[in-house]
């Protein structure tokens, strides 16, 4: 029989509220799309938890309905990418595949107690950030605290630690392993060496047996069976710097910012790492086979989309997301309202974990109209405040921000964002970078794309909005963002 070449690469993200899996053709271009949302386990005040079980029946669900969608079989495919939520913690048996909890997800703030007996300087030196209920290895060391017995199953080999990507490429393959991108998000990485620090591994207590091998973000790991039988697994890289890659970000000083659940804005910053002093993460963008890997920038906001989203589920003033948009055009300015959404704390630049959120400047005036308003600025003015980072830390001023995500379908929200950050800020033709950058390593891997120029030549914008703000407008709403920022910080004594 004659065996036709496959033609299109596969891309599974595993996202913070859904899974999805988008197949894509050689141009780039989506020929189809299936998408899940899991469950949100929210135990108690400050906690959140995904059912990892779940989200496997997704992922399988997702790529099966995709393929159908586009009428093809696994045949078709040359590769599979993986992208996923970075940072969420999952612990599971090695001999039946099991979950032994729920995984801890990223925004879950339960380790604040646990980061007051680390040493700030040894982990920030080290990997590049600060210590933050955010990162992995405090969330693998509070599952290794309290769940029964969990400690000596782990020294006795019996249980594996890993995040998004290597639960699914175990899944998916059998193999134990992650790639930079996300094992840069564990506090438990040297940055330089790349690998696992043994002393770092010591200060939290994990046990080096459970935790996968380090490799690139682009190469192949395995072969899938089950769903996408006979389909190599090519590509693992955090959803960020996948977006970061899809973007075609490649050269020291392009950044892109991303506007999902939260919004994280990564600069490229080439060969090697660059500290920051002002309140960003120092992380790996990606590595593609053996070539040197490529250090980013971060500004990472942990709220954004979701306070959207709590707009709709929690005060049930909107009935759909993109209906914000509706609602904040039926007033001209936010009437004095300010909305800081500080649900996990605060993240960049600030890494105040005990901030609780506030909406300051409230009078009688106010209408959801004000009120969906300053939810979307808030968006706007936390992008604004870790590009002010952002130009500190890297001496070069940021000339246009390239964006993506669910939240650039808004106009009003874009056209605020260039008047607060005052440089154009330009979208992507296709706004699901985070997929396409995790299938183009994964077709780079096996060469179904010959190189980074190729991938270059293929990105395209669809939209642009200039700024149009008048100075002196901007510089006094500003203002009072940052003290309805302070407000968050003075919360907790
Ligand atoms: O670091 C958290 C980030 O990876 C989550 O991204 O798009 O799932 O909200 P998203």
């Amino acid at each position: 029989m004659l065996r036709v070449s496959p033609e299109h690469v596969a891309a599974i993200d595993q996202g913070t509220t859904s899974s999805r899996c988008i197949v894509f053709d050689r141009a780039g271009e989506i020929v189809a799309v299936a998408q899940r949302e899991h469950r949100q386990v929210f135990p108690r005040p400050g906690w959140v938890e995904h059912d990892a079980e779940e989200i496997w029946a997704n992922v399988e669900r997702v790529v099966r309905e995709a393929l159908a969608s586009a009428g093809l079989g696994p045949e078709a495919l040359a590769a599979v990418g993986i992208t996923n939520q970075r940072e969420t913690t999952v612990v599971w048996d090695r001999a039946t595949g099991r979950p032994v909890a729920n995984a801890i997800v990223w925004q879950d703030t339960r380790t604040e107690p646990l980061l007051r007996e680390l040493d700030e300087e040894l982990f920030r030196s080290r990997t590049g950030l600060p210590l933050a209920t955010y990162f992995a290895g405090p969330k693998l060391r509070w599952l290794l605290d309290h769940v029964d017995g969990l400690r000596d199953r782990a020294e006795a080999g019996e249980v594996l630690f890993g995040t998004m990507d290597s639960w699914l490429v175990w899944k998916l393959t059998g193999r134990h392993v992650t790639d930079v991108t996300n094992a840069s998000r564990t506090l438990l990485m040297d940055l330089r060496t790349l690998d696992w620090d043994p002393e770092l591994l010591d200060a939290l207590g994990v046990p080096a047996g459970m935790l996968p091998e380090i490799r690139s973000s682009a190469e192949v790991y395995g072969t899938a069976s089950g769903v996408l039988a006979g389909v190599p697994v090519a590509s693992a890289l955090g959803d960020q710097q996948a977006a970061l890659f899809g973007q075609t970000c490649f050269q020291p000083g392009e950044a892109k910012c991303t506007y999902g659940t939260g919004s994280f804005l990564l600069l490229n910053t080439g060969a090697s790492p660059v500290p920051s002093s002002h309140g960003l993460l120092t992380t790996v963008a990606y590595r593609i086979g053996d070539q040197p890997a490529a250090y980013a920038l971060e500004g990472a906001i942990a709220v954004t989309g979701s306070l959207v989203q709590w707009l709709r589920d929690n005060l049930g003033l909107i009935s759909t997301a993109p209906e914000v948009e509706e609602l904040a055009r039926t007033v001209d300015d936010n009437g004095g309202c300010y909305v800081v959404p500080a649900f996990s704390g605060l993240f960049a630049p600030h890494w105040r974990s005990d901030a609780r959120g506030v909406v300051a400047g409230l009078t009688g005036y106010i209408t959801k109209g004000h009120l969906a308003r300053a939810v979307l600025e808030a968006s706007a003015w936390q992008t604004r405040d870790v590009v002010d980072a952002m130009n500190a830390d890297s001496d070069v001023a940021l000339r246009r921000l390239r964006v993506d995500g669910g939240m650039t379908a808004n106009a009003l929200l874009m056209q605020f964002l260039a008047d607060v950050l005052d440089v154009p800020v330009v979208r992507s033709r296709i706004t699901e970078t985070t997929c396409l950058g995790a299938a183009y390593a994964a077709g780079l891997a096996v060469g179904f794309w010959p190189d980074l120029a190729t991938l270059r030549g293929q990105w395209r914008s669809d939209a642009q909005w200039t700024p149009d703000m008048d100075a002196g407008h901007r510089e006094r709403e500003l203002r009072n963002w940052h003290k309805a920022v302070q407000r968050t910080l003075d919360w907790v004594d």
